[in-house]
């Protein structure tokens, strides 16, 4: 068993300081009467000693049956077992209830002050028990609770872009994958940690590998290791592997899924076709899964990345997508699993912007019922700012998930500070006008069993888990925000720092006001916040950079010219329906924070009392200025954070400020050499030592 040398993130259950809060806790907590039928009871049982104990600074006495002669207790566990929670919870509010949620509430019972936790699943009562911890943890009464909660989207998954074998993450700035396949099965304490962190958040399932499961092999990797790749998680050799991890994980509610190479069925040397009509590969399809299910037999399902950057496809053999994830769907089908079908395509037209749409609307309808089409929020490519897909409102006879991206591939990686919350609820909040309707994207999304939410994983073998500290936030404001869309970001930003830092008021507006900068100052410096994209490098290396300044690489995404700049994006928003596409194709009507990415517009339009140029260069310099004034606040808490964590921030806040500079030079002179119009602006580069 490995030391415990890894960040506690959200799951620290610091001691409650007000003595007042501290004593209704103790009344209410300091027994506990909890069922003991199933496995998810362990874990129930365990985080309550442990978040007890940490909070109310002595270990609780847990029961398993209901405790005599106290002021209060805590009973977690079914309706129908507990007369405790017969007490306060009626037989039909469990039978409406989602099988997910839960319920909690004061009750009182045979004279004493009790609180319940309940729910129709097992899985339903470790959200619940989760739930009360954070109310705990973050200082909120809990004498009168009535509370029922059910998750708005039904799969709410981490997709790990971890390649298993090599250990490495693609687009992972947190160190080496947490999954250690070579000693698999062989179990360490962090996969339980790993599950606890996102069971705390809402998350039910995790994909073990990376959607590329073929990676060619690198410069210096050993080739007997780089030659494998995830598609060979399918082996039998390594299924023990799968169904090890599985057994921590689902006690915790969290299903696990595995990313299948298109081509399998060629790959494993047993056929010479992959054709999803062909009789063979059905059979060759249905005897895997029958294995992985003798295996895991809660097994969730597959992610696949097909007829997309060199990954095989059914266009390898003239057939749809539909054919190919129906062969999948089929084969899973007995068994209850789900296929997710990624819709990222691009390639044939000059805007890869147009593809998904031209290649997935025509399909709707045609997708067996356990497939899942998931599509990447915006047309391009987690990009600083996109439109939300086009895809989102062509799909009404489809199931869909959309995936966003945790780990901050085109957002500063691993150095800068990028809080992706309010991305995300500005994604969920979009109106698509899907059948001429008000239709929200959170509002699709949550229409539907088969519907979901995907997240790229931010986490790594790294002591706290994401490389840089306050990345956690995105982990966690990612489980919170998918659970229930309409959250406010506000109110995840500050339960995340409270649980992590303090309860301090001034630590946490502090803190809150600097994470809530750090997205409009990265757009601001890496884009001119007009809707600019793929101002960074790419490189020619096997994983591209994505990461350094470099505007000159990729004219046609950004459309520079000595005319001026934008992309006329005239075929790509004429797939929204009205009223969006006229409002995208109107330049008075596009919203200003994606105006260049449908307009080509002259460098010295007028725009908004200025030009379009002049705008650019103040957003490119205002970015900067928020970032030094991101450093400065974080400066002002070093009496208030613990040393390690305060510096780890610093230091990371004063590369983030010395790189934003290079973003904004190198910007302004790449805008400057093609509008030859220098520009007119102030900052503060000076007063730097
Ligand atoms: C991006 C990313 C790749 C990834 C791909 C995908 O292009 O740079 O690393 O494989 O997206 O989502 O499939």
């Amino acid at each position: 068993m490995e030391t415990t040398a890894y960040d506690d993130c959200w799951l620290r259950y610091e001691p409650v300081q007000s003595s007042a809060r501290r004593s209704t806790y103790r009344t209410l907590c300091s027994h506990v009467f909890t069922s003991t039928a199933g496995p998810e009871f362990g874990v129930i049982r365990d985080e309550l000693h442990t978040g007890l104990t940490g909070l109310l600074g002595r270990e609780p006495h847990l029961w398993m049956h209901p405790p005599r002669s106290t002021d209060g207790f805590l009973a977690v566990g079914r309706r129908e077992r507990m007369a405790v929670v017969r007490a306060g919870v009626d037989k039909h509010e469990i039978e409406a209830l989602h099988a997910e949620g839960f319920i909690i509430r004061s009750v009182e019972w045979e004279g004493t002050d009790c609180l319940v936790i309940t729910g129709a699943t097992n899985a339903g009562m470790v959200y619940g028990t989760f739930h009360l911890l954070r109310l705990l943890a973050t200082g909120e009464p809990i004498d009168e609770l009535d509370i029922v909660e059910e998750p708005k989207n039904d799969t709410r998954t981490i997709n790990h872009w971890d390649n298993p074998f090599r250990r490495s993450v693609e687009r992972g700035y947190a160190g080496s994958s947490i999954f250690d396949w070579a000693q698999l099965p062989a179990l360490r304490d962090r996969y339980r940690v790993y599950a606890r962190m996102l069971a705390a958040v809402g998350i039910n399932g995790i994909v073990l590998n990376n959607v590329n499961t073929q990676t060619p092999s690198r410069p210096g990797e050993n080739p007997a290791i780089a030659d494998m790749a995830g598609w060979q998680l399918l082996d039998s050799s390594q299924l023990p592997k799968v169904a090890a991890l599985a057994s921590v994980f689902r006690r915790y509610g969290i299903k696990i899924y595995l990313s299948v190479n298109f081509a399998a069925p060629v790959l494993m040397g047993e056929l010479d076709t992959a054709d999803p009509l062909a009789d063979e590969v059905v059979q060759w399809w249905s005897e895997t899964f029958d294995a992985v299910y003798d295996h895991v037999p809660d097994f969730g399902g597959v992610l696949v990345k097909a007829d997309s950057e060199g990954q095989p496809g059914p266009h390898d053999y003239n057939r749809t997508h539909a054919a190919g994830a129906n062969l999948l769907g089929r084969a899973l089908a007995p068994h209850g699993g789900r296929v997710f079908w990624r819709a990222f395509v691009y390639g044939s037209h000059d805007d890869r912007a147009v593809q998904a749409y031209n290649t997935f609307a025509g399909l709707n309808g045609a997708f067996h019922e356990n497939v899942t089409l998931q599509i990447k929020n915006g047309p391009i490519d987690f990009q600083p700012r996109e439109p939300v897909s086009t895809l989102f409102g062509a799909l009404s006879e489809t199931n869909i998930a959309c995936e966003l991206q945790i780990t901050q591939e085109y957002t500063g990686q691993g150095v800068h500070l990028c809080y992706l919350v309010p991305q995300w609820k500005e994604i969920f909040e979009t109106d698509t006008h899907a059948n001429g309707e008000r239709t929200s994207v959170a509002e699709l999304l949550a229409h539907g069993d088969q519907n979901g939410v995907a997240g790229v994983g931010n986490i790594g073998a790294d002591p706290n888990w994401t490389g840089h500290y306050l990345a956690q936030a995105n982990c966690y404001g990612f489980g919170r925000l998918v659970w229930n869309p309409d959250l406010e970001i506000e109110s995840i930003t500050e339960e995340w720092i409270t649980q992590t830092f303090s309860d301090d008021p001034a630590v946490v507006e502090t803190v809150a006001s600097i994470l809530h900068d750090s997205w409009p100052a990265v757009l601001d410096y890496m884009t001119g916040h007009l809707g600019l994209l793929h101002m960074m490098y790419n490189g020619n290396d096997v994983v591209e950079n994505h990461y350094d300044p470099a505007p000159g690489e990729w004219p046609a995404y950004h459309g520079a010219d000595d005319d001026g700049i934008g992309v006329d994006r005239t075929d790509y928003a004429e797939q929204y329906p009205e009223p969006l596409a006229e409002q995208y194709l109107s330049v008075d009507d596009c919203p200003t924070e994606l105006l260049l990415f449908f307009h080509h517009l002259p460098w010295e339009y007028e725009y908004e009392g200025t030009t379009i140029i002049q705008r650019l260069y103040d957003n490119c310099t205002a970015g900067v200025e928020t970032v030094r004034s991101m450093r400065d606040r974080w400066a002002s808490l070093a009496d208030d954070i613990d040393r390690k964590r305060h510096r780890h921030v610093a230091e990371r806040l004063d590369e983030q400020l010395v790189e934003a500079k290079q973003w904004r030079d190198t910007l302004i002179a790449f805008f400057d050499e093609y509008a030859d119009i220098p520009a007119q602006t102030q900052h503060s580069d000076e007063s730097e030592p």
